[in-house]
């Protein structure tokens, strides 16, 4: 009893996409939070999805996470488009070296056999050296490449694990608390609304920004992410989710 048919794989597909009001969702058998082979199921899916919406010149923002390391992981070389690009969503965000956005960047686009820009922004700074720091024409460049991408692929964390994982200061922790954030993505805490109750300040990709992207492609799974999941989709923002059977099936239960 333990594979599931692709039928009824179509199924909850179908009812994923029903309940979170979306044109596509892939679902991987399993439960990523306990089966390693899950995250790196749902990074080949990803990695195919992603290579048949390319086009030449496109350019491709990607987050950091470690179910964001497994489609980098599964990336093949691309052979349908040309010039494809890879950049960091956001600067700094407060993750580990193997978490972070420039580190799935590098690793996808050298699988891809693509090119790639890296944000040398370090995690929320002061406001002085901040304002400096994006004057750079160095910077500045990659940033606007940023703000051109076609295509945008994210991690969703719960937001408490992520609070964590980031280390983030005492008083922040709070205020996210105090909002009662349930979801993460790309370093903005959401509500179970879908409301900003906190982001963390820094360049690149802001909220705003996605609504300029031809395909918002988000990645995650688990059975533990699931309230993260129905809330950070209250944004209606993304058209495509990829996750599991266990976080599909939390969802249609109702989160
Ligand atoms: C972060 C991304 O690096 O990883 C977030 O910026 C995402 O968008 C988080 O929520 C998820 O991490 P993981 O390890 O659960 O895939």
């Amino acid at each position: 009893a333990f594979m599931l048919e692709a039928s009824e794989i179509g199924v909850l597909e179908q009812r994923v996409r029903e309940t979170l009001g979306i044109d596509n969702c892939i679902v991987v058998p399993g439960n990523s939070d306990t089966q390693d082979w899950v995250k790196q199921e749902m990074g080949k899916r990803c990695a195919q999805l992603l290579e048949g919406m390319l086009h030449p010149n496109y350019t491709v923002a990607v987050t950091g996470g470690t179910t964001m390391a497994a489609l980098a992981a599964a990336m093949p070389p691309i052979h349908t488009a040309e010039n494809v690009m890879f950049v960091p969503a956001r600067g700094g965000i407060g993750e580990q070296v193997e978490n972070e956005a420039n580190t799935i960047c590098a690793a996808m686009a050298k699988r891809a056999r693509s090119q790639y820009r890296l944000l040398y922004v370090p995690d929320p700074i002061g406001e002085e050296s901040y304002q400096t720091i994006i004057e750079e024409p160095s910077v500045k460049e990659v940033l606007s490449i940023i703000n051109r991408s076609n295509v945008v692929i994210h991690g969703i964390g719960d937001a408490m694990t992520m609070a964590k994982r980031r280390r983030t200061p005492a008083p922040l922790v709070a205020k996210i608390k105090s909002g009662v954030a349930v979801s993460e993505a790309f370093g903005y805490y959401f509500d179970a609304e879908g409301n900003v109750v906190h982001r963390v300040r820094t360049v690149g990709l802001q909220l705003e920004d996605l609504d300029k992207a031809e395909h918002v492609i988000a990645i995650a799974g688990g059975a533990s992410k699931a309230r993260a999941i129905a809330s950070y989709f209250k944004l209606g923002q993304n058209n495509i989710l990829v996750t599991d059977e266990a976080a599909a099936n939390q969802l249609i239960k109702g989160y």
